[in-house]
């Protein structure tokens, strides 16, 4: 009680204060336009969030510094009302970093917001949020009034038991305000209107009741934050509010809920108010960060380090379907802090990446990445599969041992390697560096896109959105390509009457050990399958299965179709139904069986075939042209055409054919 009293008293003074600084600086021309004598600017901090504030429009001041990433936004144009006010101001372009006036109104909530870097702020995505808020320039309309001092929702007082807190409530003797002293029942009201946004006890069986009748909400939201988003006229829309009379005087301009401590202190209530994001689903990665821990980086650095990767957990929107992060320190020997699965959003991953603490010894950057390579990326630890896998190595100086094997491995293993080198070794330090050009050898290209110098650990912020943007551009990681999991495989197969039921079944199983090989997914490997007579038709597509065992599955049940042999049509239309639809970072391998001369022309639509970049394999059976066959083979010809006398002779191609396409596709460069 006597604290309530104190605090009590201590923001009334505040109240004062604030009320005479902003009445000393109001602007001249917002007091022509607005009759209101006393109206003046309310100022607000950073950290303030939309939704802490209960007026649906109102013109605020905003301080300078707000571009921060500590200050979270989400969404773009339309707002979230759990972001920063000021810094959602920033994001959307109408202030600058210097701060200002601006006009903020609320909007109804969204079904989702999408994240985006725009005037130098990231904002995040959110699946949906209760309640949005626009902003633009500090300019008051015509006719409206603006509340010259805000109400604000109270996280405080609603802790603090019910009977106490109501006194806190109760109108302070502010100068110039006409509102009447606020009832209990106002107050519940009022906690009830906000409550969204603050951490709260449970809340009373009756207004639990109305959460069965609402829609999907965001995952982890708890059921007490449920019933307040259908809460009338707050959550829809900002000229009804006065819907509850019992809400009415906290609507009324210049009339003051005061909190504790006048502006709200977020930081007791984050805890149960983050809204549980889904992740940016435009950055479905799995991240394994490598952090150097090795005593000769320090104990400042190695902070700078943590700073980092802290940053990095910041601007990543992180979550299920989004981008997941592990981290692994190593030094003499590596360690796993935590997996993919541990911390899946950005605030608990800042949050463990804050406890970090360094390991010492040497910096054996390659015994990590081997590491990474057997046990990170593993189901267990959360790996998705349908989601590149990319490990970040950040080095201090150079490593102690080599990396070039175990980075290769990495690779071959599906795994995309970043180096990250900071204060690299200056000319007369070249001479203690284990392996020169280590940085070079571990990633699959030497243009710089996988390799990043910085100069100074104290630039290393800078990195961050260089970074970012190179790992989110799923397209281009392209440094795990190996011949099992880059190519979308798509398989011609001559269903003509000569070549009979039983060997038409050989067939398929040759196209499924041909299958078999590789590995199977959205973002690995993909298969296709076409069947051809005089017509075609188009068994199953590119996206059509994800899994071998699908894709197996699949195979089997294709039926024999009997006719004719155009293999010339047959071409242009793999080319049109299934190539049409393959990934400009897959390669396209067309396997085409047959076993006869084509009753159409070859020659064009396989030119066409060759000049689109699909190589194409011509397998011939029994009664196949071998000179056809090498007119459907990509050059040299010998290398992509095989033919078989048998049916029951084919299976031995199986390895033949495996192993020309991946010496091909090791021949060639990858990227
Ligand atoms: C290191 O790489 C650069 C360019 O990538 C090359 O010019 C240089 O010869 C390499 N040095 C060594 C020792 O391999
Ligand atoms: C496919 O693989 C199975 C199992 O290895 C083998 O028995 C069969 O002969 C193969 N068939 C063809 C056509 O490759």
């Amino acid at each position: 009680m006597g604290i309530v009293v104190l605090t009590m008293k201590a923001s009334v003074i505040e109240m004062f204060l604030v009320l005479l600084v902003t009445g000393i600086h109001s602007n001249k021309d917002m007091n022509k336009k607005i009759k209101r004598p006393k109206f003046t600017v309310p100022q607000i901090n950073c950290d303030v969030k939309a939704g802490k504030i209960i007026n649906p429009e109102f013109v605020v001041k905003c301080p300078a510094g707000c571009q921060d990433p500590k200050y979270h936004v989400y969404g773009t144009d339309i707002y979230a009302s759990y972001s920063s006010v000021c810094g959602a101001a920033i994001h959307s372009g109408v202030l600058d970093n210097s701060g200002g006036k601006i006009l903020v109104r609320k909007v109804a909530g969204q079904s989702g917001y999408k994240g985006s870097y725009s005037n130098g702020v990231q904002s995040l995505s959110l699946p949906r949020w209760r309640e949005s808020f626009v902003v633009s320039e500090g300019k008051p309309q015509k006719g409206v009034t603006y509340p010259s001092a805000l109400t604000y929702s109270s996280a405080k007082s609603l802790a603090a038991k019910t009977g106490e807190a109501t006194k806190a409530y109760q109108k302070p003797p502010v100068p110039g305000t006409t509102a009447q002293p606020v009832t209990p029942m106002q107050v519940t009201g009022a906690t009830a209107t906000e409550a969204t946004a603050t951490s709260l006890p449970k809340p009373s069986p009756s207004t639990g009741s109305t959460t069965s009748s609402l829609g999907p909400q965001p995952v982890g939201h708890r059921s007490w934050e449920l019933d307040l988003w259908s809460t009338s006229s707050y959550a829809s829309g900002h000229h009804s509010p006065r819907a509850n009379p019992g809400e009415m005087d906290l609507w009324q301009p210049g009339s003051v809920l005061l909190d504790a401590g006048f502006v709200p202190k977020e930081e007791l209530s984050t805890q149960s108010l983050e809204p549980v994001s889904q992740g940016d689903p435009n950055c479905k990665v799995d991240l394994s960060f490598l952090i150097d821990g090795s005593s000769s980086i320090g104990k400042r650095r190695f902070r700078i380090q943590k700073q980092f990767l802290a940053d990095v957990a910041q601007a990543l929107d992180i979550g299920p379907g989004g981008p997941l992060m592990g981290v692994v320190q190593y030094g003499d020997n590596p360690a796993a802090q935590f997996n993919l699965r541990t911390h899946v959003n950005s605030r608990d991953l800042k949050a463990a990446i804050e406890k970090i603490t360094q390991r010492g010894g040497l910096s054996n950057a390659g015994r990590a990445i081997s590491y990474v390579t057997k046990n990170f990326f593993s189901k267990a630890n959360g790996n998705r599969g349908a989601a590149p896998n990319v490990a970040v190595v950040i080095v201090d100086g150079w490593p102690t041992d080599k990396v070039e094997e175990a980075s290769r491995f990495a690779r071959e293993s599906g795994i995309n390697i970043f180096f990250i080198t900071v204060e690299g070794a200056t000319e007369n330090e070249k001479q203690y560096v284990t392996e020169p050009n280590f940085s070079n050898k571990a990633v699959c290209r030497t243009n710089g896109f996988y390799s990043l110098n910085v100069q100074s650990w104290f630039s290393l912020h800078k990195t961050v959105q260089p970074l970012l943007k190179r790992i989110c551009d799923t397209d281009r990681l392209a440094c795990s390509k190996t011949c099992w999991n880059s190519a979308d495989i798509g398989f011609v197969i001559d269903g003509s009457s000569s070549v009979g039921t039983g060997n038409f079944r050989t067939v398929l199983q040759f196209v499924a050990n041909i299958s078999k090989e590789f590995e199977i997914s959205e973002t690995d490997t993909r298969i296709g399958a076409v069947q051809y007579t005089y017509e075609q038709r188009l068994e199953f597509g590119f996206e059509d299965h994800s899994t071998k065992a699908d894709i197996l599955n699949a195979i089997k049940r294709v039926g024999y179709w009997s006719g004719g042999t155009s293999t010339g049509a047959a071409i242009n239309y793999a080319l049109e139904q299934l190539f049409k639809k393959s990934k400009p970072n897959k390669r396209k391998l067309m396997i085409l069986i047959t076993d006869g001369r084509s009753y159409d022309d070859v020659r064009i639509p396989s030119m066409v075939a060759h000049h689109k970049g699909v190589i194409t394999y011509a397998i011939g059976v029994a009664w196949a042209a071998q000179d056809e066959l090498e007119v459907i083979a990509t050059h040299p010809a010998n290398h992509h055409s095989f033919f078989v006398d048998e049916f029951d002779n084919l299976h031995k191609f199986v390895p033949k054919v495996i192993q020309n396409i991946c010496t091909e596709f090791n021949s060639q460069p990858r990227n």
